[in-house]
């Protein structure tokens, strides 16, 4: 049963919105003012799949991939490039809006630069025995083959069709995810779902990281083999990238990140950096201050620690630590003039309680998720502090994710 739709506007996942008598309903690759024929989206009530665009917006434009609309990677495509911007920086101004807090918003900074330096790939037979390897459906489970992907760097060529192979060598009837990152050293690839090798697909695996020329293959971050180190360049340092690790999805988006903590981490002499990763940050601030970073993640840490040993760097003192269960306490803070948290998309709930109950001068947030940024800046306003920068940027292009830098000060 098909209908017909007028969308009203543009949501913050990126699908087009008609309101209807029953409620809002959500029309994925959609614009505001057009006139669309959908159908119903199984499962899902309030979505219909989008069949044509009968009144197409003027802000329609061509998406720059063939597999746009199919394809659950990217959200935005077929919209103009300076309206998508406006949306996206409005994201930001909207989720602080929501949360009764009142701070200048930059432009968005856009860090999209040459591409994604890493992707997830989805590989499963079908219930036909063919192969697919690609990325999940809009909302769906059903994987979508690429056979390109416009949004990935130069740096990754080479990671849709190893991705093929690797998914064809292992012969699995798991699904599996396979993740590609683009290092100095070459194409670094975690596969995920296999279960153990057998030593015939190991040797496969060795043999196709010869062919397709990768720096290393590892299943669920245990090495089967390597060529080269998958090392990434950070400031003055070289990190050697545990297997599958956090790590911005742009070389730009990292670039622009760090500059903007920098920037306004100034001449603070101790400085700490939290959710510090491998320490895209830790390692440029170590050019001028001492650094106190924590991370879950203890193989992270162990990559920063070994690139602390940089020569000329201040030292970086980084502890393996679960800042959602043991946060810093103020105590703790008492040395730092400045403190950078960079969570994940949950955000930094109980962090930013304890923040807020320190004395640190400034504290400088970076976030990949404006409602929990929103919620954390509420807190640390509660607790005192000035929110006197807020600069939204965007390394996800296409997507609904916007990167937040933003500034506290007391
Ligand atoms: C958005 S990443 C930022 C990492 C780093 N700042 C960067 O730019 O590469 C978030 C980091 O939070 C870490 N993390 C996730 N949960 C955590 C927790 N409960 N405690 C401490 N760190 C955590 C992850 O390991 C990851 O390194």
């Amino acid at each position: 049963m098909t209908e017909r739709l007028t969308i009203a506007r543009v949501g913050h996942r990126g699908d087009g919105i008609a309101d209807t008598p029953d409620g809002p309903v959500f029309v994925p690759y959609t614009l505001a003012g057009e006139t669309v024929e959908v159908e119903p989206f199984p499962g899902h009530p309030d979505r219909r799949h989008l069949l044509r665009v009968e009144q197409a917006s003027a802000q329609r434009v061509a998406p720059v991939c063939p597999h746009f609309g199919v394809c659950g990677g990217c959200q935005t495509q077929h919209w103009d490039f300076v309206k998508y911007r406006d949306w996206k920086r409005g994201l930001v101004v909207e989720a602080l809006h929501q949360s009764g807090l009142d701070a200048p918003v930059g432009e968005l900074i856009d860090a999209h630069g040459d591409g994604r330096r890493r992707a997830v790939f989805h590989a499963r037979r079908s219930a036909h025995d063919v192969l697919e390897v690609g990325f999940a459906a809009y909302r769906a489970h059903h994987i979508i083959s690429i056979d390109r992907c416009p949004v990935l760097a130069p740096a990754m060529t080479g990671a849709i069709p190893a991705a093929w192979a690797l998914a064809e060598a292992l012969g699995s009837d798991k699904p599996l995810d396979i993740q590609v990152t683009a290092t100095d050293g070459g194409l670094d690839v975690d596969v995920r779902g296999s279960g153990a090798l057998k030593a015939r697909q190991v040797a496969a695996l060795a043999r196709l990281a010869e062919t397709h020329r990768l720096a290393r293959i590892t299943r669920h971050g245990e090495l089967i083999v390597q060529h080269a180190a998958p090392t990434v360049r950070m400031g003055k340092s070289s990190v050697v990238l545990p297997p599958g690790a956090f790590l911005q999805a742009t070389q730009d988006g990292e670039a622009v990140l760090a500059r903007l903590v920098a920037q306004h981490v100034g001449n603070a002499k101790v400085v700490a950096d939290l959710f510090c990763g491998v320490g895209p940050f830790a390692l440029r601030l170590a050019e001028r201050a001492r650094v106190v970073a924590a991370d879950a993640d203890a193989a992270a840490v162990a990559a920063l620690r070994q690139a602390a040993k940089t020569p000329g760097l201040k030292p970086i003192e980084a502890d393996a630590r679960d800042l959602f269960r043991r946060p810093f306490a103020p105590d703790e803070l008492k040395s730092c003039a400045a403190v950078v948290f960079d969570p994940p998309r949950q955000g930094a709930e109980a962090q930013a309680r304890q923040l807020a109950a320190s004395k640190v001068p400034l504290v400088i947030a970076v976030s990949c998720n404006a409602a929990t940024f929103a919620r954390d800046a509420r807190a640390l306003c509660d607790g005192g502090y000035r929110l006197t920068s807020v600069m939204p940027v965007d390394q996800f292009r296409y997507s609904a994710h916007v990167e937040i830098v933003a500034r506290f000060e007391r």
